[in-house]
């Protein structure tokens, strides 16, 4: 039995209402969402409480409004691109609670789909308010929570409504806890995180917790300058934060004490100006950096040794890009490094799981996304379980 209630154990549904959060906040360009991944990924769960016979409301959030009602963050501008993925009509309520929303009630029939306005244009939403959430469930039968990357945020939508209704986990939060339980929960050793990224401060807690977790720690983006910069390395006009230099040895002192092998590079690409392809690009090795030279990407023979640490592990956790991979050919080592993760996936050697930020456009741009075995849509959710932390609408779901 799972720690929680799935559409499994939901049967016939005919009539009943389904508040079911999802995540609708998506990148936008002149109105029209530029990634409907999110959508894609709760559509399994509204289609299949709607095929039960459900009345389904969507709540979401969309962008930070706080507390107002913000016109060009009504969650209707995604509306369009929800009912493209869904293929049916969804209606719009300008509402979360109240009369509005029991009309609309009335004049859903089982397996039609509304959605409701912005969550947070209710001062209420963030505050967790209790009057919100019983205004809210008030006009619910049950609450899905589909939205894994809000499950941080301990709101009404994603945590208070949990304890007012029978809640279930929606496929897609089923899908993202079970692989991240086998990633880092129960995971198969050895386990191996590689974390990438511009700043150490911005991922503090992850390495803290992760040196205690896993196995191997492969460090690449900008943060590696500051581990490299703390063990002596001189890093030229390397991104690089000098002043944590002290943090990042009692990193690297914890992994030691912890049987974690942390691995930096030790060859790097260097440039003298941050360009695609510039003229003063060169790889060289770690203790060659001059003044003026900055690291933007591992380099070709680190990035083999750390293929070579790939394939002794069974398990994989990956956040952040090695190198500056937007701009190339800076993102070699991201590309490269991701294939090799992408192969022994695909061979079924290596349960592979990424998330966050950069990382999804990073995969996709190596062309390998589709080959791990499971890639979140979240972001600051998946850094804070990376961290350790417990999220509230996920504990908020636990039997
Ligand atoms: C996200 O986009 O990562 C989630 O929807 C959470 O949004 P938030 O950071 O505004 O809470």
């Amino acid at each position: 039995m799972t720690k929680f209630k799935t559409l499994d154990d939901l049967g016939d549904l005919t009539g009943k209402v389904a508040l079911v959060r999802v995540d609708l906040n998506l990148p936008m360009q002149d109105a029209h969402v530029t990634d409907d991944t999110r959508v894609r990924a709760s559509a399994p769960t509204i289609l299949e409480l709607a095929e039960k016979g459900a009345k389904v409301l969507l709540l979401a959030h969309f962008g930070r409004p706080k507390g107002e009602r913000v016109s060009t963050m009504s969650v209707s501008m995604t509306l369009d691109a929800v009912q493209a993925v869904l293929g049916k009509e969804v209606m719009f309520v300008p509402e979360i609670a109240g009369p509005v929303v029991e009309q609309a009630v009335g004049i859903l029939r089982p397996g039609d789909i509304a959605m409701l306005e912005n969550t947070r244009f209710w001062k209420g939403e963030e505050k967790n308010d209790p009057d919100l959430a019983k205004a809210i469930a008030a006009n619910g039968d049950i609450y899905v929570n589909d939205a894994f990357s809000a499950a941080h945020r301990a709101h009404v939508s994603t945590e208070g409504l949990a304890h007012l209704l029978p809640a279930y986990a929606g496929r897609s939060m089923e899908a993202e806890l079970k692989a991240l339980e086998a990633a880092l929960g129960t995971p198969v050793r050895p386990v191996c995180a590689v974390v990438g990224g511009a700043k150490v401060s911005s991922k503090l807690d992850v390495l803290t917790h992760l040196v205690t977790q896993v196995d191997h720690l492969i460090i690449g983006g900008g943060m590696a300058n500051t581990f490299l910069a703390a063990r002596g390395v001189n890093v030229g006009k390397s991104l690089c934060e000098h002043d944590l230099a002290a943090t990042a040895e009692k990193i690297l002192d914890t992994a030691e004490q912890s049987g974690c092998t942390v691995h930096l590079p030790y060859d790097v690409v260097v440039a003298k100006e941050f360009a695609a392809h510039p003229a003063s690009l060169r790889t060289c090795n770690v203790h060659e950096v001059s003044a003026d030279e900055m690291i933007l990407d591992v380099g070709p023979a680190a990035v083999e040794a750390l293929a070579d640490v790939l394939k002794t592990c069974r398990t994989l956790v990956w956040n952040g890009p090695l190198g500056a991979f937007e701009t190339p050919p800076f993102d070699a080592a991201t590309v490269a490094l991701a294939r090799s993760a992408a192969a022994l996936s695909k061979e079924g050697v290596l349960t592979s799981v990424a998330g966050g930020g950069d990382t999804v456009a990073a995969l996709n741009h190596a062309g390998v996304a589709a080959d791990f075995t499971y890639i979140s849509t979240a972001g600051g959710a998946f850094l804070e379980w990376m961290e350790g932390k417990a999220l509230p609408g996920v504990v908020a779901l636990e039997r």
